[in-house]
């Protein structure tokens, strides 16, 4: 593995960092001595997952409570922020809902689309123009299987991450030029809180997160985009194979095994 600290600088960013794979991404870059900023909305399980990485680890970590959907988000990060060279950004921060499109509350879709793809924009834009000014950084995008195929049910969460997915991609071309290193995780299901939040039964076979946040970090510097696991990867190359309608009714069958209904 890369020798994070050498290559990106003291700083990592984390966003989603109270639990499931933010979380396991901040004990992964703790273990190569960078420095944290943790960010979520749940203040309580920041400051315990900071307590216990700063006394394993002896880094420095900094909590920052913080609702991504609220519109002028990126003040406050930029606020704490201000002095530290961020050399990695994870953008991980995100949720799902599932059930029907129209009987959905559109406030919380909207909120969905600022969480998942406005702060991930907004925060790419910023750290990414001082990376590439700095002539180094990474940046670590969040999206999933699911932004490889239409899926009815969880239809705009899977829609946002596509957004994430193609704003990773371009981005890793863009950003090669200024030795800022991008990669984009596409995780299958994966042992967190996200389905309880997006209201779907567990998926059988979910993986643990410490592989799936294993293979991003692995991925980052070599690869536009990584899926973990060697079902999650297969289903990719098949999905891609299959005609987009094909796809979609499968996704379709899936979520009504899965999802509300
Ligand atoms: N688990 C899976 O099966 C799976 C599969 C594919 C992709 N993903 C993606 O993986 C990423 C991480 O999700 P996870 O699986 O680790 O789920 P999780 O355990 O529910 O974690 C989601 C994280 O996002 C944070 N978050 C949600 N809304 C936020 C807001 N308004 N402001 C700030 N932070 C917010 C949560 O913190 P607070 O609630 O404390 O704010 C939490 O730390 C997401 O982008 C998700 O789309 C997950």
């Amino acid at each position: 593995m890369t020798d994070f600290r050498n290559r990106y600088g003291a700083w990592a960013l984390i966003t989603g960092a109270s639990s499931g794979l933010g979380a396991e991404f901040a004990r992964q870059l703790a273990a190569q001595k960078l420095d944290l900023i943790l960010v979520a909305r749940r203040a309580d399980r920041l400051k315990e997952l900071a307590t216990a990485l700063k006394l394993e680890h002896g880094i420095q970590v900094k909590v920052v409570p913080l609702d991504l959907a609220k519109p002028n988000f990126i003040a406050t990060l930029k606020k704490h922020t201000a002095k530290l060279n961020i050399g990695l950004v994870v953008n991980n921060a995100g949720f799902g809902m599932s059930g029907e499109f129209t009987e959905n509350n559109l406030d919380y879709e909207l909120r969905m689309l600022d969480v998942n793809c406005r702060a991930p924009l907004i925060i790419a834009h910023e750290y990414g123009k001082i990376m590439a000014s700095h002539r180094r950084g990474g940046i670590i995008m969040v999206s999933s299987v699911v932004s490889f195929q239409a899926v009815p049910y969880m239809t705009h969460y899977a829609a946002t991450k596509v957004y994430d997915l193609l704003l990773g991609e371009g981005l890793w071309y863009e950003m090669k030029k200024y030795g800022v290193d991008v990669v984009t995780l596409c995780p299958g299901a994966t042992e967190t809180e996200f389905s309880n939040v997006a209201e779907t039964k567990p998926v059988p076979g979910a993986m643990p997160a410490p592989p799936v946040v294993a293979a991003a970090l692995d991925a980052l510097g070599h690869k536009p985009y990584v899926t973990a696991g060697f079902k999650n990867k297969f289903m990719v190359f098949m999905t891609r194979l299959a005609p987009r309608s094909m796809s979609t009714r499968i996704a379709a069958q899936i979520m009504k095994k899965l999802g509300r209904s």
